[in-house]
């Protein structure tokens, strides 16, 4: 087994799951991306963190890429000597915009290119069915890796995925509030059991999403109706469901973005007039920013 000689770069997008009705199974890869650098060295472990959650995150094995690097090497049968980290962060973290997702996605792709000949012993679907085990769930991984729109899902235990197109049309406009929810929580507060009504209109508004967003996007504000999840988590992030409530009640297609508590609105590519109101609309104290539909995924620098 041998390394690469010196640093590789790899950059991974943020994501957002579930976009209204496809709780666990839908993904959208969006243009904001996490920088990381690392280096396979003599001996020990040096981490360094920079950005979203810099002050928070350990410096150590519990750090989340480098856990990632370390389930990629073991997969591959390789033993680093020691390790050197660098994480810029520009996804904010618990904000159900795929932070954990980028770092796992970011640190198993980081370890693929750091062993010669790394992609043959471990390829993209081996590399995702690892990614989606760390993370538990596959919807946000998925486009991490992927890009684009991904509709995913488990099969008894293996997942699968599957790119879908999106219309170069749509853009996003995310709205970040200052509050934390992390994605445990959120999943404490759904029901085991849904109305069979609630589950019927929720998968007809799936399969409409699917369509809208691959040619359709007149359909989005249809096809972003949620039944599953977003009412149940309102005690979590009661402000996040007031915006997504006003933007819908003028017809804007909104959804919490993952677990929440960021609001997501589905806009144009395009700087246009109704972007740049949806913009205007962030609450005080939130940032608002129109992000592109990212098509690349996770790629190793250059
Ligand atoms: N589908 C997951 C949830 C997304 O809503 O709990 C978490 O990022």
């Amino acid at each position: 087994m041998t390394f690469v000689e010196g640093p590789v770069r790899v950059s991974v997008p943020a994501t957002s799951a579930n976009l209204g009705p496809g709780f666990d199974s839908l993904g959208l890869a969006l243009g904001l991306r996490d920088h990381l650098e690392a280096e396979v060295v003599a001996d020990g472990l040096s981490i360094e963190v920079t950005g979203a959650g810099a002050e928070q995150l350990p410096r150590d094995e519990r750090h989340l890429v480098v856990r990632a690097m370390r389930a990629a090497f073991t997969e591959m049968g390789a033993r680093p000597p020691g390790l050197r980290l660098s994480c810029g962060n520009v996804v904010p973290h618990a904000r159900g915009l795929g932070s954990s997702s980028a770092a796992i996605v970011g640190g198993l792709v980081l370890a693929r290119a750091l062993v010669a000949g790394g992609s043959l012993l471990l390829d993209d679907d081996a590399l995702f069915r690892l990614a989606a085990t760390l993370e538990g769930h596959p919807d946000n991984v998925a486009p991490a890796l992927f890009g684009g729109f991904v509709i995913s899902g488990r099969q008894d235990e293996a997942f699968f995925a599957v790119p879908s197109a999106v219309d170069p049309r749509v853009g996003v406009v995310v709205f970040v509030p200052p509050d934390l929810v992390s994605t445990r929580t959120a999943r404490t507060l759904l029901p085991a059991q849904v109305p069979h009504a609630d589950a019927a209109a929720d998968a007809g508004r799936a399969a409409l999403l699917v369509a809208a967003l691959a040619g359709q996007p007149e359909h989005l504000f249809l096809a972003t109706r949620d039944y599953l999840h977003q009412g149940y988590r309102r005690t979590a992030m009661p402000a996040s469901l007031e915006l997504v409530e006003r933007l819908r009640a003028e017809r804007v297609p909104a959804v919490i973005s993952g677990a929440g508590p960021t609001v997501l609105a589905f806009s144009e590519a395009s700087e246009a007039p109704t972007t740049r109101r949806l913009l205007a609309r962030a609450p005080q104290g939130w940032t608002a920013h129109h992000l592109a539909v990212d098509v690349e995924g996770a790629r190793v620098l250059a």
